[in-house]
Formats: C-alpha cells, structure tokens, sequence
C-alpha cells in the first residue's frame, strides 16, 4: 500500500533542508574564513544563573561572548574531504551533508518567537490508538487516509462512485485494494469526525404551497408529482431542445458534497456552476447519463453518470471533481492544480425525468464507504476473488504477475470493508462475500491462489503472490485483519474457516516476525532470503505501517512478541540500534 501523507512530508522536509543549507552557505560564504558570532543566548542566561547562584543579581550584563569558529577541512572515510567548522575541540559538520550521508531530517523552525533547529531521525508517525481493535471500530489509522486526493487516483467514476487508479498505468483501472481503502478510510471518518453539516434544496414540504424557486425557460416544465413507490412528492421535469435548462439556485459557499436522488426518462444531466478561486468565468461540472468516465473543455468537466433510468442517489464532492477535472492528464499523475471551489452557484437539469432530495452537505462519508462496499459486491468473481486486472513486476528476480492476479491483501481488505457493511446493515450479501473470499487463500499462488509456504512449514497469504515467493509483510498482515474479522463476524460455524486460516497465519507471523528486523529498521518482504538479493528495506512510513499493524494484533492477541516488537520497532524511528557484539 502507498502512503501519501508520510510522503509529502518526506518532501516538504527535503524543500526546508535544501532552504537551511542555503541559508547556511551564504552565511558562510559573507563571513569567509574566520567567523565570529556572538551568542546572545548564553549572554540572556548568564544573569540568571548568577542569581541562582548567589542570590544577587550582577552588577551589569556580562559582555556577549565571542566564539571564535576557523574552518576545517574534514576527510570522510578517506574518500573525500568537505568543509566544517571548529569551535575549540569541537568540529561542526554541515547538516546538508549530515543529512544525506546518515538520512536523517532536519529544519529551521519558529518555536515560542525563536527560531531553533529540529531534528529528527525519521519522518513518519505512529498512530496513536484510539480503542482496541474491534471488527465494527475505525479501521487501523484510516481515519487519516485521503485515497481520492492522491495524483494516481484519476477520478472518482461517475458510473460506479470508486476511485479509478493510474498507480500502474496511465488508461486507469479499479484497482480492489485502492477501492477497500477508499471505503474503509471514509467508514473510519465517519465514526471519527464530527456530523456533517447538510443543506436541504426545494424541500418536499415547500412543494405543498406550489412554491417553486426553480427557473423555467420557454417549453421547460417542472412539478410537485407524487411518486407511488416512495409515497413522497418528487419533482418532475423536462426540457426543450437547445433550452438553457431548468435551473436552481444553491449558492452555498462553506461546503462542497452534493447529492441528489434520480430517475431519467430520456438521456440528459444535472450540472453544478461552481465559481472557484480562479480569476474569469465560473467552472462547470456535468454529469450525464452516458458511460464516459470524465473529460475536460475549457472549463467544462463532464463525468457520466450511466442510464440511471431507475431512482438512484447520486453523491459527488465537487472539490474532488473539479480538481480532477482541471488536473487531467495523459499520464499516470494527475497534474497538480491550485484551483478551489468558493461558492455552489446553481444546478442546471437538462432532459426529461425525476428529482428529488437535493443537499449539500460537508461530508458523504457513509455514501462513499457504501459505493465502495457495493462495487466490491458486484466484482467479485465465481471464484470469491477480486481479480486485478494489471501486470505488475514486484521487481528483477521475481516473475511478473499476469493481468488477472489475486493479491491476499485485496482480499483482506476487502472482507474488512464487507463486514463493517453488513454490521451496519445486516444484509448477509455483505457477509457471504465475506466469507467466499477466503477460497484464494487455500490455493498456492501456482494455482492462482495467494497461499506461500515458508520453509515448507509456514502458510503465508501473499500481497503479490510471485514466483518465487516474496513475503511482503504489510499485505500480510492486512490479509490477517480481513480473516479475523470475518471469523469474529461470522460466528463459530460460518467463521470456522476464517478463523482457522487466521490462526495458521498468526502462528506463521510469530515465527518469521524475527526476519524482518534489521536491527534498525524493518524489511519490506523477503527477498533477500529467497532471491538473495540486497534486503529491501522498507522505507519509514512502511516501518511506520508496520508498528501500527503490531499496535494492531497487539490490541487483540496478547502474545508477548507482537508487544516486544513494537516497543523495539518504535525505537527505531528514534534512532534506536541493537547491540553490537
Ligand atoms: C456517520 O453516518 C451516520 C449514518 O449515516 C450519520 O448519521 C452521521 O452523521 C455520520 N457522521 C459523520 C461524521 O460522517
Ligand atoms: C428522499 O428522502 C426521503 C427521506 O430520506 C426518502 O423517504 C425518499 O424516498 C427519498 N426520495 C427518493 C426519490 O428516493
Ligand atoms: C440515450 O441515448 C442512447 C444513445 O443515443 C440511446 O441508446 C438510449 O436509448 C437513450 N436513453 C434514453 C433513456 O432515451
Ligand atoms: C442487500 O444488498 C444487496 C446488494 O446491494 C441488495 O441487492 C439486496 O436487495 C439487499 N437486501 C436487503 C434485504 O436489503
């Protein structure tokens, strides 16, 4: 899994490193050879600590003292010299050096009115807790995932309401493991953040006094009609040809998540004027009833929305279409833009049908974790996989995995996202997907399962499962967190099967936890066991991943390992080492 947040960070920190070692070298460069600083700081303390001392103050401000620094020529594992600085017996190296040689992080930061220096050894954070983890609670520390604004999510498909990916090539594709992880992070917001705010437009009660703030071209209509199925009044309308469109004015400027229900009688589409940050004409986003996924004119983004001749809800965050729209590209990244909504002027509808319910609101979330949990439903394939219809080459060694390939991690995830569904619901749709999507893990990647043995001993469900096996252990684990949740949801019977791969899984983690540390870090997989290659270390938001992941199991299997290693493995992140001999 791919974690942007740590990776902005990664080079926000790089732009500020880059800053400080310009500041650093022109300093250097206007004080030439000998430099002289005076250090108000130790002049500032030196008052008080003779108070303390004596307990009188002194007689007058002792003069700031001079340190007198002389450059310093420094040579590095007798490779190469650089320049640094001395202070008496001391010797300063430069930190654009020390950051590259060791990777480490560092900035010039405002604290209390004073600038200081901040160091730090990695730059990703554990996530803090919040409960013990339970099959209905927040998933891990999803709550603070973002998966649309991502630049390898092309866009939000108007047609199913999932992210489409680009992370593997530029055409787009749903990508199982991107759509579980859209639902679940916006499952975990929704039990995180506060209500949503909601807007209501040309409510069902105003309609009774035949109040109609919509406006009406010459040979457009629109009425108050009863509709039977729902014994609720809804709106029917229709449009001329070449007409401007029936049109409703919003002008909501604090929030950007609209929804309305639909049914179309002809073909057509609702479009929301939207004025935004950028100078000149306002942008307008329409969403129609064809099949094309989304393109861009001028300042015209259009999504299609399929037929939806039957009532539906329709929910999209402008902001995300809109930046979407603006940023489209031919490649695998979505260009970046500075453009925001400001204010949702108006809805335009055009064509013939039925609308009803419009809002706008802060947040959809529970609409977004739905889409999610209902394209997982309908994807599934007869054999209870989610097939990921890419090549992906995990790297040199390794065979490619061919267009069609399961990934445990996909499944995983995917069976946490189907569980909290139908806790939320109790519609055993959700729960049977669930519990079909155990069948890949019984099956050896040659088999086109995702089941590894290590060893010839231990079972291992494989993020990517390559020839020769990998051991990617983030995927793992997730895959471990699916299997427990449906085995703790499903019950005794129906989760027998879940919960005895969950079982054999957990007991494989516990022995070959140990070949993933490194003594200062973690690995990635296992490749330079099985291929005998340079250890893939994994980054720090993977070692990162793999903390939460123990904070995690920790929480539901007290076993002391996952408790040991979590301690070790967040020293780590600070600079911790193992012993030497
Ligand atoms: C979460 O979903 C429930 C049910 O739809 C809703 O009432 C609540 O306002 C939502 N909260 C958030 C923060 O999304
Ligand atoms: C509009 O919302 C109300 C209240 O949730 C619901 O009863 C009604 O069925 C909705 N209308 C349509 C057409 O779905
Ligand atoms: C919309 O247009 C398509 C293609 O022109 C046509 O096949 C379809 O029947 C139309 N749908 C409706 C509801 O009129
Ligand atoms: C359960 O969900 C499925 C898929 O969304 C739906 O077709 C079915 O009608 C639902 N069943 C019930 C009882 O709500």
């Amino acid at each position: 899994m791919r974690c942007l947040v740590a990776r902005v960070n990664y080079k926000t920190l790089i732009v500020i490193c880059v800053v400080f070692t310009l500041i650093t070298v022109l300093l250097w460069n206007k004080c030439a050879k000998d430099l002289t600083y005076p250090t108000p700081h130790r002049a500032q303390l030196a008052p008080t600590q003779e108070v303390e001392e004596n307990g009188q103050p002194p007689e007058a401000a002792p003069m700031a003292r001079e340190v007198v620094y002389e450059e310093i020529d420094c040579l590095i594992n007798e490779d190469m010299t650089i320049k640094g600085r001395r202070e008496g017996a001391e010797v300063f190296l430069p930190f654009s050096w020390v950051e590259k040689y060791f990777e480490v992080y560092g900035r010039l930061a405002q604290y209390e009115g004073l600038e200081r220096f901040e160091f730090s050894h990695s730059y990703s954070k554990v996530y803090a807790q919040r409960e013990p983890y339970h099959p209905s609670g927040v998933f891990m520390s999803f709550e603070g995932y973002n998966v649309e604004v991502r630049d390898r999510v092309k866009c939000i498909s108007g047609m199913e309401g999932v992210p489409i990916s680009t992370q593997w090539g530029p055409q787009g594709y749903f990508y199982p493991i991107q759509i579980a992880q859209y639902g679940l992070s916006h499952y975990s917001k929704n039990l995180t953040e506060r209500t949503p705010g909601i807007e209501g437009y040309d409510k069902a009660e105003d309609r009774e006094g035949n109040h109609s703030p919509w406006t009406v071209p010459k040979g457009c209509s629109i009425a108050a009609v009863m509709d039977q199925a729902h014994s609720t009044v809804t709106r029917q309308f229709s449009t001329a040809d070449h007409s401007d469109g029936i049109s409703l004015p919003l002008g909501n400027s604090k929030d950007f998540v609209l929804s309305f229900d639909i049914k179309f009688m002809s073909n057509g589409s609702v479009s929301v004027v939207i004025e935004t940050t950028e100078k000149g004409p306002p942008f307008v986003i329409h969403y129609v009833t064809t099949n094309m996924l989304i393109s861009l004119k001028d300042r015209e983004v259009t999504y299609g929305i399929g037929p939806r001749t039957s009532w539906s809800t329709v929910t999209r965050d402008l902001l995300t279409d809109l930046r979407k729209g603006v940023g489209l590209s031919n490649t695998k990244v979505v260009k970046a833009t500075k453009v925001m909504p400001r204010c949702i002027v108006q809805l335009v509808l055009q064509g013939s049908g039925f609308i009803d319910n419009i809002t706008i609101s802060s947040t959809a979330h529970r609409a977004a974790f739905f889409s999610a949990s209902d394209w997982l439903l309908r994807n599934q394939d007869e054999r209870g996989g989610w097939p990921i219809k890419v090549t992906r080459k995990l790297g040199e060694g390794f065979r490619s995995l061919e267009s069609g390939w399961y990934s445990a991690m996909a499944q995983g995830q995917a069976m946490s996202t189907l569980v909290r569904a139908y806790l939320l619901t109790h519609n055993t749709s959700y729960l049977n997907a669930a519990l079909r999507a155990t069948a890949p893990f019984k099956q050896t990647s040659e088999q086109h399962g995702v089941k590894a043995v290590f060893m010839n001993k231990y079972d291992w469900y494989e993020e990517y499962p390559t020839t020769p096996s990998s051991f990617v252990l983030n995927g793992f684990i997730y895959s471990l967190i699916g299997l427990y949740d449906v085995a703790e949801t499903a019950g005794d019977k129906l989760g027998q099967e879940a919960g005895v791969l969950f079982s054999r899984g957990v007991e494989s983690l516990k022995a070959m936890l140990p070949l993933f540390d490194t003594g200062s870090g973690t690995v990635y997989d296992l490749r330079h066991f099985i291929l005998g290659t340079v250890p893939n270390i994994a980054r720090w938001d993977y070692h990162t991943t793999h903390i939460n992941q123990l904070q995690l199991l920790a929480s539901i299997d007290s076993a002391p390992i996952f408790k040991e290693y979590l301690k070790r493995w967040k020293t780590y992140l600070k600079g911790g080492r193992a012993k030497h001999n």
